[in-house]
C-alpha cells in the first residue's frame, strides 16, 4: 500500500481547502451530470487462464497482495495438485492430504498457483478479512468444524494458513460470517442443524453461542438442510445485522441480542437458501445521504418443492426473481423484478462502476450433488439506477459450466475470475458436469481498449506511515492521470469496495461505498488529483482493506488498495495536513 498522510486539526484543513480553492486551475465538479459509457455493446469478452487449478475453488477469496487463495475441502480424496511430485510414495488414497493439495494461492501478476497446506476440513466453511488484511477463516466439516484458520497475505510467497488453537463455540458447515464494527470482531451465524450465533473472538471470556429463533422458525422442515444455510447478512448502515433466511429476513441488533424489525416476506414461490441457494448484495451505499439508505437485493433461487424433485432426478425452472428492499425505509417493500431467465447458484458481485454482475450456476435444480442442470453460461449486468425494464442486460457466454462448488470474485483490474464446479463427492472427469479445474477472467464491456481514453490510470493514494491507513471521516488525496479532461456532463465517481470471501453462489462481507469527493483538479498535462473524504465510520466500512477505483463517465480505472482504519496512529501532528495540500497541489 502507498503512503498516506493522516492526523489533521480542523483548523489546517479549513485552512488547507481553502487555499486550494485560491489555486486551482481548473476545476470541475465530481458529481455532475449523468452522461455514461457507451457504445461497442456490453457483451464483454471470456479468456481462459489456466487450464489446471490443482483444487476446486469452491471457496474464493481476494487477498490485499493481488493474490487470490482457493480452497476446496480436505475430504474430497486426491486433488490435481500432487503435493510431492518426486520423493515422497503418493498412494490414491482418499484421505491423503500431505500428498494432494487442497488449497493454492492464485497470483494475478504472475498466473501462476503455489499449495498451501490445509491440516483440517474446510468443506462449506466461510470467511471474513481483520482490519489488517488478514483472513480469519471458519468452520467446515468433521475435524474442521470449530476450527479458526488465519491466513496473513505476504509477498515472498511464504504464508501459509494457520491454525488456531481456540475452537468456536458451535459447529459451523454452511455459516456466515460478517465483520463488525468493532475491531477484528466477527459474526458467525448458522449452519447445518445450528439455530444459533457467536463472536470471534467473543466478547467475554467463556462466551457460549446465543440462540437465534429466527432460523428455526424459518427453517423448512420438508427440505433437506431446510432453506436456511448460508443466510445473507448485511450490516446496515445504523449498525444492526440484516439478516435473510428462507424467505424471511430481519434487522438484528446483535448487542442486546434483539430482533428490531421484522421484513415482509419476499414474493415468489420458492425459497432463496441453501439449498436454494440464490444469493444477495447490498446495494452501494452513498456519500450522497450520508451512507444512510440501504438497500438489499436478492436474485434467484430455488422454486418450492424444487429441491425434493431434484432428489429423485427431476430438474424444476429455478426462480427467475429478484427483490429489492430499502431496509432503513420505515415500511419497506420488497420491489420485484424478473432476470433474463431463471437462476440458481447465481454469484451476484458489484462491479467497481456500482452495477450487479449476476454470474454462474444453472437455469434449473438447486444446490448439492448433482442436483441442477442446464448450466447458466450467460452473466447478466444488473444497472439499479436504470429505470425498470432497461436494468438488465444479458452478457457474452462463456463455454464452461459454473455449477454447485464454483466461485467468482472481482479483481484488482477489473475483471472477474471465475473458477471451481463440482457437482461430484469427489474429483469426477468424463461426466456431464464434471470437476471443473479450468480457471477464466470475464472482461466486463467498459475494461475494453474502446474506453481506455476515458480510462483513469496510474492511481495514487496518499498515506502517512504513522498511521496505518487513511482513518474514517479523514480527507485524503488521490493522483491519477486522465487523458482527456472530462466533458462538463462527465461525471467521476471514486468507489471504495470491499472484496467478499466468495462460497456457495454468496459473497460474505462485499460492500461498496461511493465516496466525496471534496475537489478536484486536472492539469494541462492529465495529471488529476482529488481530495476524497473517507468513509465516516467503522460501521459504513468495518477497518479494512478496500479496493479504491476513479470512474470516469461510466469507465473504471484498475484499482489500488487503500486501508481504511479506525486506529489513531499515535500524536496528532498539525502539519500532516499542510503535507497533504503541498503534495496535492504542487505538481499543478
Ligand atoms: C461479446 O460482445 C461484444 C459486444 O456485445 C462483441 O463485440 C463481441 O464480439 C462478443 N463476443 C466475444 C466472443 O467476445
Ligand atoms: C489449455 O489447454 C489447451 C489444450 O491442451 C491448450 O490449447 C491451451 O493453450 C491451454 N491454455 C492454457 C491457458 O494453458
Ligand atoms: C482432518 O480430517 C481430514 C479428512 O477430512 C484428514 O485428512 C486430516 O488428516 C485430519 N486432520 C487432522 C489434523 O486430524
Ligand atoms: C492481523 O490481526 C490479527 C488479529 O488481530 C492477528 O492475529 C494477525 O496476526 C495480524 N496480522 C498481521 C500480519 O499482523
Ligand atoms: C409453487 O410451486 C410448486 C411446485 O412448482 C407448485 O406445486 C405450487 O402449486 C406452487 N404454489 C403456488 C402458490 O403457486
Ligand atoms: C505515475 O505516478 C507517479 C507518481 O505517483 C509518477 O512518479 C510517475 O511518473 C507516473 N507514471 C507515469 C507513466 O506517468
Ligand atoms: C514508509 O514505509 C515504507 C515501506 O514500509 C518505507 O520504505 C519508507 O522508508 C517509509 N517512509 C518513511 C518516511 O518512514
Amino acid at each position: 500500500m502507498a503512503a498516506f498522510h493522516g492526523q489533521v486539526s480542523a483548523t489546517m484543513r479549513n485552512l488547507a481547502t481553502s487555499l486550494l480553492l485560491v489555486f486551482v486551475l481548473m476545476e470541475w465538479c465530481c458529481t455532475l451530470g449523468g452522461a455514461q459509457a457507451t457504445g461497442g455493446g456490453k457483451g464483454g469478452k471470456w479468456e481462459l487462464l489456466l487450464n489446471n487449478s490443482g483444487v476446486v475453488a469452491m471457496h474464493m477469496t481476494l487477498t490485499h497482495r493481488n493474490t487470490v487463495l482457493m480452497f476446496d475441502q480436505t475430504s474430497a480424496g486426491p486433488s490435481q495438485y500432487r503435493l510431492h511430485p518426486s520423493g515422497k510414495q503418493c498412494t490414491d488414497g482418499v484421505y491423503d492430504p500431505p500428498c494432494w493439495a487442497h488449497s493454492v494461492e492464485y497470483d494475478i501478476t504472475t498466473n501462476t498457483i503455489r499449495p498451501l497446506v490445509i491440516d483440517t476440513d474446510t468443506w462449506c466453511s466461510s470467511g471474513a478479512f481483520l482490519g489488517n488484511g488478514t483472513l480469519a477463516q471458519t468452520g467446515g466439516f468433521g475435524n474442521g468444524t470449530r476450527k479458526v484458520r488465519y491466513f496473513n497475505p505476504c509477498s515472498d510467497r511464504r504464508c501459509d494458513w494457520i491454525e488456531s488453537e481456540k475452537l468456536l463455540a458451535s459447529n459451523r458447515w454452511y455459516a456466515t460470517n460478517q465483520i463488525l464494527p468493532e475491531k477484528d470482531r466477527v459474526f458467525i451465524v448458522g449452519g447445518l442443524e445450528v439455530f444459533n450465533y457467536e463472536f470471534l473472538p467473543p466478547t467475554s471470556e467463556k462466551e457460549e453461542a446465543f440462540e437465534l429463533p429466527f432460523l428455526r422458525q424459518t427453517y423448512d422442515p420438508t427440505v433437506d438442510n431446510g432453506n436456511i444455510l448460508y443466510p445473507f447478512v448485511h450490516l446496515s448502515s445504523d449498525g444492526n445485522l440484516f439478516i435473510f433466511a428462507n424467505r424471511d429476513s430481519i434487522l438484528f441488533d446483535y448487542h442486546r441480542h434483539q430482533i428490531i424489525k421484522n421484513f415482509p416476506r419476499i414474493p415468489g414461490n420458492g425459497s432463496r437458501n441453501y439449498p436454494s441457494t440464490g444469493s444477495s448484495v447490498m446495494l452501494p451505499l452513498e456519500h450522497e445521504d450520508g451512507f444512510r439508505k440501504v438497500e438489499v437485493m436478492v436474485c434467484g433461487g430455488a422454486i418450492t418443492g424444487g429441491s425434493q424433485a431434484a432428489k429423485s432426478g427431476e430438474f424444476l425452472d429455478a426462480l427467475s426473481s429478484c427483490g429489492r428492499l430499502v431496509i432503513t425505509d420505515d415500511n419497506p417493500e420488497w420491489a420485484m423484478e424478473e432476470m433474463p431467465g431463471p437462476r440458481v447458484m447465481n454469484d451476484m458481485l458489484i462491479l467497481p462502476t456500482g452495477h450487479i454482475l449476476i454470474i454462474n450456476g444453472a437455469m434449473q435444480g438447486c444446490a448439492g450433488w448433482q442436483m441442477a442442470t442446464r448450466a447458466s453460461y450467460h452473466p447478466y449486468l444488473y444497472e439499479p439506477k436504470e429505470s425498470v425494464g432497461k436494468r438488465f442486460s444479458m452478457l457474452n457466454s462463456t463455454g464452461i459450466a459454473r455449477m454447485y462448488h464454483s466461485s467468482a470474485i472481482v479483481l484488482p483490474d477489473g475483471r472477474i475470475l471465475v473458477a471451481g464446479s463440482n457437482p461430484h463427492q469427489q474429483y469426477t472427469f468424463g461426466v456431464a458436469y464434471p470437476t471443473e479445474l479450468r480457471v477464466e477472467a470475464f472482461n466486463p464491456y467498459n475494461m475494453g481498449r474502446f474506453f481506455d481514453d476515458k480510462r483513469a490510470w496510474n492511481l495514487s493514494i496518499q498515506y502517512d506511515n504513522g498511521t496505518d491507513g487513511i482513518r474514517h471521516g479523514e480527507e485524503f488525496c488521490v493522483w491519477f492521470e486522465l487523458e482527456k479532461e472530462p466533458e462538463p456532463a462527465n461525471v467521476v465517481e471514486f468507489y471504495a469496495y470491499s472484496p467478499p470471501f466468495a462460497t456457495h453462489s454468496w459473497s460474505m462481507n462485499q460492500r461498496m461505498l461511493k465516496l466525496e469527493c471534496r475537489s478536484m483538479v486536472r492539469d494541462v498535462g492529465g495529471r488529476t488529483h482529488a481530495i476524497l473524504k473517507a468513509p465516516p465510520s467503522s460501521i459504513v466500512a468495518p477497518s479494512g482493506c478496500y479496493l479504491l477505483t476513479v470512474v470516469n463517465g461510466g469507465v473504471p480505472s484498475k484499482s489500488e488498495w487503500v486501508r481504511i482504519s479506525q486506529e489513531r496512529g499515535g500524536l496528532v501532528i498539525g502539519s500532516t495536513w499542510a503535507f497533504v495540500f503541498f503534495r496535492c497541489v504542487l505538481f499543478i
